[in-house]
Order: C-alpha cells, then structure tokens, then sequence
C-alpha cells in the first residue's frame, strides 16, 4: 500500500502526522523506541552487501528515520542527520565541508558556542575564520577569498536579533562556490524554510521548539541535494548519532510545535509591544517590531515570530541588570528557549568584534514561555521597578 501523503495539507495536519506510517508498526500511532547497536541479517550474502533497510545502530533506526523523514517535510530537505545536540548540529557540517586551508565567514552575531569552536577547533585544524556584519547583505562579496568554503549565517543574530539578507548572501556565496549554512534555531522551519532561500544547509537546534519542555538536547541538520552525500558520510564517520529516547521526545514534541509556536509568538510580540512603552526600556530587540531596523526583511522573508527577544534597559549597567533579573518571581534565571516556560538572562557580547552596538544599557535577553500574558507582564514590571530603583 503506497505511504501516506500530507504534502497538500496544511502545517499542523503535517506536524501531526509526517515522519513514522503507522501502518509500517502494527497501527500503532507512534514510532518505536528502538534501542539498537546490533541489527541481525538473514544470510552471508545479505550481511556482505549490506542489502537491508538497517545495519546498524549508528546508522539509524526506525526511530531516527521517522524524525528525520519528519524534518526533511518541514525544510525541503534531501536529507537529515540527527545529531546529540544543537551545537553538535553546527560542528558537524562545518567538519563535512572544512579543511585545512580553507576560509570561512561567519556572521559576528552567532550563537557565541559557534565562535568558540571556530575560533578554537576549526583555527587549530588549519581553516581560518573571519566574522562579518550582519548587515553586509550582498556586500559579502568583498570578504569572500578563493579559499572561502563555507559561508555561516544566523539570521537573527542570537541576542542581539539583526536581520540578515539571506538570499542575497547566499546568491553572492554561491557565485564563488562556497556552501551556505544557517543556524535556523528562532524561526523554525515553521516561520522560514532556509532551503527556499538558497541555503544549503539547515541548521536546528532541537533541543528549543522541537523539543519545547526544556528536557531534552538533540540537533538536526537538513541538506538540499548536493549537500547531502557529503553531509551524511561525514556524520557516519564521526559516529555522532542521537541517543532514541532523545530522537523519540523530539518527534512527540514535533506533533504539538506548530500551536505552541502560535502562542509563543503571540506572548511575545504583546509583552514586546508592552515594553516598548515602558519607562526604563530604551529599546526592542524583536524583528517583528516596526521599529526593528530589520523588520523590512522580516516582514519579506518570514512568515511568524518565535518566543525570543531582548529588551535593552534605559542607561545603567551590571547593577541593573541584576536588579531586574533578582526581581522576577516566574521568569527563570537559565540559559536555553523554546520550552513552556519563561526565562530571563543577562547578555554579554564580549567575543563579538562588529555586532557590538552601543546600547543604551543592560542587554536583558527574554524566552516567553506559554504562561499567561497577564503573569509575565507583572513581573517584568517587577524587573524593571527593581532595575529604576537599584
Ligand atoms: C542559536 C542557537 N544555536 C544552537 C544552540 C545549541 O543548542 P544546544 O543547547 O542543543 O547545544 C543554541 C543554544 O542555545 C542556540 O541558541
């Protein structure tokens, strides 16, 4: 009997129901959690060509492959890697597509754990980085060398949440022969498909809105065709395969994304909308605001907003921040985003060489949770009494 399709359906039919047919597991509705290193052949022959769907636990199960068939529905993708983490999402294909000798130019407001391991791993095996404004747009050319392989973009900047040209960027990137990778984290597939941009690579930290209960780390990557042999052989050589109960809480919290997004992005764009009004805030970091300097290419690009966004307090420093912060009763102090709940923390951009400001005071970076408005405007109006008062 032919798989089922959802290609003609819409989002939330899909999220509940791409990945795993159950029919292919008795009807059950979802995918076993197979625990697997061996997989057993029924002859020589068969074991000597590998001729079998699965050969073993590193190279995917059919729990592994239900997300995965999941994800490539969402991106457009030819192809997707499963991987321990979201970081683990991001050095794994700079590994496939890196080597010595060769330039790569990431956007300066990156994930600040993605500076580190270009600036550390990636220099020491012989690769060398530059960084770049995320405004640059097309102009990236004039930073492009021969040797520049791979082109990484973060759009928007984490923390600090500019909007970058993507399609411009990768046709530029393109034109030179280096491979585009994003780390789609805030937008999810949901709110921007990187692959309907001219990107090559998708990356996702699953652990934020995939995931969405704070409890578990994986990483996607998704590759469009020309990407992907390269992409998947470099994941089986590194042996870097996600744990199945990891893989199988992700596929669960996949089927409920789409309405905790919508209620995430409505959270926030209100409390943003809020706080732009309030005394002690100098300004919104939040693209879908009118007054973001990248709202134009938000509003082009994107079709929703996720639950995260920074607020920058009027004057002051360290002192209110943490004034602010110590003040919250429901916002938690922790790294991380995308889960039901709210959480507050201080941003540094000590390691950022362009995308630096100025800012009128304290960076305060906020992941909206899916408490109730009423509740979180009370405590940040709490936050920002103890901030005017400190
Ligand atoms: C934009 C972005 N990419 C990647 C990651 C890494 O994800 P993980 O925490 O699963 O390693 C994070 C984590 O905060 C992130 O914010």
């Amino acid at each position: 009997m032919a798989r089922r399709s959802f290609d003609e359906c819409g989002i939330n039919t899909r999220l509940a129901h791409n990945g795993n047919d159950p029919r292919d597991f008795y009807g059950f509705v979802n995918p076993p959690v197979v625990h697997a290193s061996t997989v057993l052949f029924p002859d020589a022959a068969t074991m000597a060509a590998r001729a079998q769907k699965y050969t073993y636990g590193t190279r995917g199960t059919p729990t592994s492959e239900a997300l995965a068939l999941a994800i490539d529905d969402l991106e457009g993708s030819a192809g997707t890697i499963v991987v321990p983490s979201g970081l683990a999402a991001v050095t794994i294909p700079l590994l496939a597509f890196l080597s010595a000798g060769d330039h790569l130019l990431v956007v300066d407001s990156v994930y600040s754990p993605t500076r580190n391991f270009c600036n550390g791993m990636l220099k020491r095996l012989g690769v060398s980085v530059d960084y770049y404004d995320p405004h640059a747009g097309a102009g990236i050319g004039s930073l492009m060398k021969p040797e520049t392989k791979v082109v990484f973009t973060e759009s928007p900047g984490s923390n600090t949440f500019e909007m970058q040209d993507i399609g411009a960027i990768a046709s530029v990137a393109h034109e030179q022969g280096a491979v585009v990778m994003m780390d789609n984290t805030w937008a999810t597939p949901l709110f921007f498909r990187p692959l309907d941009h001219g990107v090559d690579i998708s990356i996702h930290a699953a652990t934020k809105y995939p995931a969405g209960h704070s409890d578990v780390l994986l990483g996607t990557v998704s590759a469009n065709a020309a990407s992907w042999e390269r992409l998947h052989d470099t994941f089986i050589a590194m042996g870097c395969c996600a744990g199945p109960d990891d893989v199988y809480q992700v596929l669960r919290g996949l089927r409920t994304m789409g309405v905790r997004l919508d209620r995430h992005q409505a959270t926030a764009l209100q409390l943003a909308r809020w706080l732009e009004t309030k005394d002690g805030v100098a300004r919104v970091l939040h693209p879908g605001l009118e007054s973001h300097p990248g709202h134009h290419l938000w509003k082009r690009d994107f079709c929703g907003a996720s639950g995260i966004f920074s607020i920058v307090l009027d004057g002051g420093g360290e002192k209110q921040a943490n004034a602010f912060l110590d003040a919250l009763r429901i916002f938690g102090l922790g790294y991380s985003w995308g889960g039901y709940e709210s959480l507050a923390v201080n941003v540094f951009l000590g390691d950022r060489v362009i995308a630096r400001g100025p800012y009128e005071g304290a960076l305060i970076r906020l992941q909206i949770g899916l408490e109730d408005v009423r509740d979180l405007e009370t405590d940040l109006q709490r936050g920002l009494d103890a901030a005017r008062g400190s």
